[in-house]
């Protein structure tokens, strides 16, 4: 791995990704750096832009599907921005974007703070959960942010009341790096926020392949329905193409189950889709995003 000067600072080049993703499958990015302070980090991204070239956020790549051939772009990776445990201000958590979610979530449990419990078992780092507003049916992360600061493209740290974000089913419209994000909890004194995270915990590993590398549920689910359930009644359970298949747990789920690529997984949806919607007139949307943009 080389480092590199001007013109592009201290970006690495040809970093590989596949091990910085859930599913573990993509390409190496031509330029890429991981700072570990906040106006590094606004400073790299304004840097960045400033080569003209695609610019790619990645927190825990647990929502991604990064291309076999890898991006001609910069990726700048939020991990090394990380709490090491969240700042607590009454019912306020106050934490860097590259805290892995897992850990803010029991770390709220623990201290009887309730409002994040819904999200255990969803994998990633916090700035990543809020850019895509992550959640299932026990609520979504955007509904208990307080505040956030993101960088702009000229390197300056702002600042945005959670009114400032426009929030939707698994996406918001947040395009720059989130930095920092302050949550607002209710103190719930007992055990009763840690006896609600370990259910939840239980119902997912019960019902979802959390274990596997994948990218969580593939599509949205279509208003009304269930994108599971309609894949499953397709006969698509245990669908495999090359080493992408359905998951014979939940059938949104595409797992990698050995060496998968991009290309497989891309066609092994395309089959999905083009199934549900003759079999049922849906046109189901994806809920992973492609690196450089694909649709399927
Ligand atoms: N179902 C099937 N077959 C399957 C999977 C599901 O028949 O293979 C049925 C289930 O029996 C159930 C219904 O479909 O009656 C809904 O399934 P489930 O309860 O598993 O929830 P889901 O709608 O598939 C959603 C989120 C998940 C989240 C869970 C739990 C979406 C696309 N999915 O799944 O989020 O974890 O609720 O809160 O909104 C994700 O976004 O990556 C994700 C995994």
């Amino acid at each position: 791995m080389t480092s590199c000067c001007a013109p592009e600072g201290t970006f690495r080049r040809d970093e590989p990704l596949a091990m910085r993703t859930t599913f573990r499958i993509g390409g190496p990015a031509a330029l890429f750096a991981e700072p570990a302070e906040r106006d590094h980090f606004a400073a790299a991204y304004a840097e960045a832009v400033a080569t003209g070239r695609p610019v790619y956020i990645l927190g825990g790549g647990s929502n991604l599907l990064i291309s076999d051939e890898g991006l001609d772009g910069v990726v700048l990776c939020t991990r090394n921005l990380a709490s090491r445990r969240p700042e607590r201000h009454g019912e306020r958590l106050f934490v860097l974007a590259g805290t892995p979610l897992a850990s803010v979530v029991n770390w709220s449990a623990t201290h009887e703070l309730a409002g994040l419990e819904g999200l255990v078992g969803i994998p990633g780092t916090v700035g990543g959960a809020i850019r895509m507003n992550a959640g299932g049916r026990n609520g979504c992360i955007g509904e208990r942010v307080a505040r956030l600061w993101s960088a702009d493209r000229s390197g300056r740290i702002c600042e945005k009341a959670t009114s400032d974000v426009a929030w939707a089913y698994r996406s918001s419209d947040i395009s720059d790096p989130v930095l920092a994000v302050e949550f607002q909890l209710r103190s719930e004194p007992g055990d009763a926020v840690s006896r609600r995270r370990r259910e939840y915990l239980q119902a997912k590993s019960a019902a979802q392949p959390i274990r596997s590398h994948s990218a969580g549920c593939f599509f949205k689910n279509p208003e009304g329905a269930s994108a599971g359930r309609l894949i499953e009644m397709a006969g698509l359970k245990g669908r495999r193409l090359g080493d992408a298949c359905v998951s014979a747990k939940h059938a949104n789920f595409i797992v990698n189950v050995g060496r998968a690529r991009a290309a497989d997984v891309l066609r092994l949806a395309q089959t999905v889709r083009e199934r549900v919607r003759d079999l049922y007139g849906i046109g189901l949307e994806s809920e992973v995003h492609c690196w450089p943009q694909t649709s399927l």
